[in-house]
Parts: C-alpha cells; structure tokens; sequence
C-alpha cells in the first residue's frame, strides 16, 4: 500500500535537486519548502481526524487520507470502529500498513506495545507515563541511544478517563521553521552534538541506562528532520552558552503559546494518533467506574513509509 503518490515522487525530485531545506547555508531550499509546507497547513484539530473502519484493515481511500495527512503535519488522527476492544494487534496491524515494523523494545513494552494506564506498586509507578499526572512536552526516545532513535509514534485510545488525559500535539517541523525564522543562530546551536544531555538512569544503585548527549535537531540520511526534545528542567543538561540559552526559551515560549500549530485533543476509544514522532505533552487526568485511561503506545526506529 505504501507506493509513493505522484505528488510526492515530485516533490522529492524538486527537493533532491535544490539540496537539503535544513541545511543552513540554503536559503533558497529553505524558503521553497517553508512555503509548501505552511500553504494549506490544517488549523484545527478536525482536520486531523479521519473517519475508518477496521484500523487493521484500512481500505485504499482510509490510508490515502491518512498518508497524505502524514506527509503534510507528520501526523493524523485515526477514528476507527474496534470501541473498547483492547486486543493489542489492532494498532499493530495498524502501523505495519505504513510499513512501521521495527519496535523499539523499552521497558514497559512486553510485546512492544507498552500499555499507559494508572500502576502503582510497580516500578512503573516511578514514571510519570504511569500516572495520572500531566507530561510536559517532548518527543519519545530523547533518551534513547542515538543510534536508537523513535522516528515514528502510534498511540491507540482503550479508553479514555473520566476527565482529562488531553494531549497536545505540534508538528517538529513546524517548531523549527518557528525557531529558524525568529534566529537562524538558534539552530545552529540545537543541532550541535553536544547541545543537550540526558544523565544516566539509575535505579537501586544501578545503571539501567547510561548517559546521552546528542542534537535536539538532526537530518537523517533519507534527508528527513528528526527531534529529541524534553521541556523537563530536572535530569537534563543544556550546553551553557547563551544563544542555547536563548533558543531553548524561544522553544519553550512557543510551545507554550497559542499557536494555531498546537493541536488538543483527547483521544476517545478506538481512534488513535499516527505519527512521525511530533512533539507533545498530556494533560493530568482522572479515572472513575468504566472510565480508566489506558492507551496503546507503539514506537518505532522507521519512520512513516514515503512521508
Ligand atoms: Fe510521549
């Protein structure tokens, strides 16, 4: 299913031919791609959200609306009719339509599907995925080896809770076209190797994951912008200069703006988000009688095929 429109093929060419729009010293590759990216850019939330039938089935007109809405944000919104039914494959077989494969293989995923819902006594009680608290912005894997980074990220609503549980959502390409046309210099300084650092995890007086420092913007080789990003102020290290300073503020400020960019939404049972790994937080939440929030989340070392 995953064959590359004619658009796209089109656009890649055009692209392949001007060099690289992140590349700093191409303006001119820069502007033209900013320009199609923000022309006819979605402004509310709706128009995430396409309507399906089976998520582990999609028919040719469900996934061509879903892969176009991909290619345009790095992300959409599926309403598919499985209701409550928490049989793990559906979202899955989902990703696998889009090629989405590879799962990364983290602590609280026994099948690679990780489930978030409300523990205590575990040691997942010890993580905020695994509360009810709200999550400040970031994208999945920040501290994931660099060679393990999350490119794409498939959350599937069970069931909401009874209040709240709302995420946020921002397109990462949208975040640096913001911080590139507020000062270049400021992504200059987030793509530096050394720009942020994530210290080692230790649990019991042992290491579970060692340090990592690495870029907040990074192009893969298939040419693709990539973000590790948290808004946490504590465990984690900024490079001390002042433009970084500078540019991890101007990031903060924006997220916390009113942007038309920054999608809400509260997942309801049986949709889902299907993403490139775009940023975004979740709000704190409550459970009550049928209304206990558990979501699928599924994160993959591929990103979205042909977006
Ligand atoms: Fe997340």
């Amino acid at each position: 299913m995953s064959t590359l429109s004619g658009q796209t093929v089109a656009q890649f060419i055009e692209c392949y031919q001007m060099g690289s729009p992140f590349d700093l010293d191409n303006d001119r590759a820069y502007q033209a791609w900013r320009e199609d990216k923000l022309e006819n850019y979605p402004e509310n939330v709706e128009e995430l959200i396409i309507e399906i039938n089976d998520p582990a089935a999609l028919t040719s007109a469900e996934f061509n609306a879903l892969h176009a809405l991909v290619v345009k944000t790095n992300m959409a919104v599926y309403a598919g009719n499985t209701g409550r039914d928490p049989e793990k494959t559906i979202p899955a077989k989902l990703g696998e339509q889009f090629d989405l494969t590879e799962l990364d293989d983290n602590k609280g995923a026994d099948d690679g599907v990780t489930s978030l819902k409300v523990v205590s006594g575990q040691w997942r009680g010890g993580y905020i995925p695994y509360t009810n608290k709200p999550i400040h912005w970031h994208t999945d894997g920040y501290y994931n080896p660099l060679i393990y980074q999350i490119r794409a990220l498939l959350l599937h609503c069970v069931s909401p809770a009874e209040k709240g549980g709302e995420n946020a959502l921002l397109d990462h390409e949208i975040a640096y076209i913001h911080l590139r046309d507020t000062n270049p210099d400021y992504i200059e300084a987030l793509m530096a190797s050394d720009v942020m650092t994530i210290p080692a995890n230790i649990m019991d007086g042992k290491e579970i994951r060692s340090e990592c420092t690495g870029p907040v913007f990074s192009v893969f080789p298939d040419g693709n912008l990539h973000m590790r990003y948290t808004a946490r102020t504590r465990s984690i290290e900024w490079k001390d200069d002042p433009v970084t300073q500078a540019a991890v503020k101007t990031l903060g400020e924006f997220l916390e703006s009113n942007s038309p960019y920054i999608y809400r939404a509260t997942l309801q049972s049986g949709q889902g988000l299907i993403s490139n790994n775009v940023l975004h937080d979740r709000s704190g939440f409550d459970d009550a009688g049928d209304y206990k929030r558990l979501l699928y989340r599924l994160r993959y070392y591929q990103r979205i095929a042909n977006t």
